[in-house]
């Protein structure tokens, strides 16, 4: 295990690992309790009035359960679901063809919705709301429109950025979910689920230290628990226990806190170079050699939610709990300290 690890390549979207990881109902999933109840409360009551539900929106850092969760609203309520994203939906034609291939009731899943164009996302909302869509045939001269009658769908759009759907699109929604990180507690639950299905056998000190070194995010748990098995498998009992899956976290540079190499190259960055901040996104990804996007939505909100970053108006900056991190004693006066506007 040479391999350098870093958290964008550990939370990366793997279908094939990860479908039969996924819980087929709310009974299975741990966490998200409050999103959860609202969601089983909506579900339930769309079912006993035999209606279709109301659109749903889930947003929040990707590998917390926004696609599962889609799954799992479908499966209570009974209904197929239909899987697009928005970069796959080019045009308003490949919006046409999902939208009547679907059944009354079923559910019309885009990913990345955020990523929908502005055309394409127009005529999404006709469809939402009253059911049609009005498809230009021929361009130019000949151009005349045709409405398209749609069976009345649930849309549930999914996105990493909440910040980026457009006040339009939102309101269209009758329901907006954010998923937050999970404690503890929750992704020891998802870790003895997932190794039971792996046969793998997790005892409480291994499971315990996963969980509390994974972001508070469960797909990279059951990532860390396919690792640590695999470093078990070196041991004689293949065995997770505590010591082996810090072993195994440790090979892959997790430190106790759960950040990885790119989290203390980042806050390096902003403290080393830019004296803490603020400093701008772009800065910050050239510095650290890593994209934009899985800075801004896999490595900052984590860092955020620890208490390492702030965002301000001006950039991000580094919190003083990110120089006590580094052991790096900040040289300015200490009124200064963090005077931030
Ligand atoms: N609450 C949960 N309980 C059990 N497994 C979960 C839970 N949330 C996510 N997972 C697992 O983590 C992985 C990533 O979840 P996914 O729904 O694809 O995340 P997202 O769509 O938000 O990126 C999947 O294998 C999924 O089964
Ligand atoms: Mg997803």
């Amino acid at each position: 295990m040479e391999e350098r690890f870093i958290t964008s390549t550990l939370n990366r979207r793997d279908p094939a690992k990860e479908n039969s990881l996924r819980p087929p109902n709310f009974a299975e999933f741990p966490g998200q309790n409050r999103v959860k109840e609202q969601l089983e409360l909506f579900v339930r009551a769309a079912r006993e009035r035999d209606e279709a539900l109301d659109h749903i929106l889930l947003c929040g850092p990707p590998g917390l359960g926004k696609t599962t969760l889609a799954y799992i609203i479908a499966n209570e309520r009974g209904t197929k679901l239909k899987s697009s994203s928005g970069p796959a939906i080019e045009k308003p034609g490949d919006l046409a063809g999902l939208l009547t291939s679907l059944e009354p009731g079923d559910v019309l899943f885009i990913d990345e919705i955020h990523r929908l164009s502005a055309t394409v996302e127009e005529y999404l909302y006709s469809a939402m709301e009253d059911f049609f869509i009005d498809i230009m045939l021929e361009q130019g001269a000949g151009a005349r429109s045709v409405r398209l009658n749609v069976p009345r769908f649930t849309l549930i759009g999914a996105t990493t950025r909440q910040g980026m759907i457009s006040a339009p699109l939102r309101a269209r929604f009758g329901l907006n979910m954010r998923l937050d990180y999970y404690d503890t507690p929750s992704l020891v639950e998802i870790l003895r689920r997932s190794a039971g299905i792996l046969g793998v056998e997790l005892e409480d000190s291994g499971a315990e230290e996963i969980a509390s070194r994974c972001r508070g995010t469960p797909r990279i748990a059951n990532n860390l628990l396919r690792r640590a098995r695999d470093y078990a498998q070196t041991k004689e009992d293949s065995v997770i226990t505590g010591p082996v899956a810090a072993a195994a976290l440790e090979m892959l540079q997790i430190d106790r806190d759960g950040l990885d190499e790119m989290d203390l190259r980042i806050l390096e960055v902003i403290i080393s170079n830019f004296n803490g901040g603020p400093v701008g996104l772009k800065n910050i990804a050239v510095s650290v050699g890593e994209e934009e996007d899985s800075i801004e939505e896999v490595y900052e909100p984590f860092l955020i939610q620890r208490g390492y970053l702030t965002r301000t108006s001006k950039g991000r900056v580094a919190t003083p709990r990110a120089w006590s991190k580094l052991g790096i004693r900040r040289a300015t006066d200490e009124n200064t300290l963090f005077d931030v506007k």
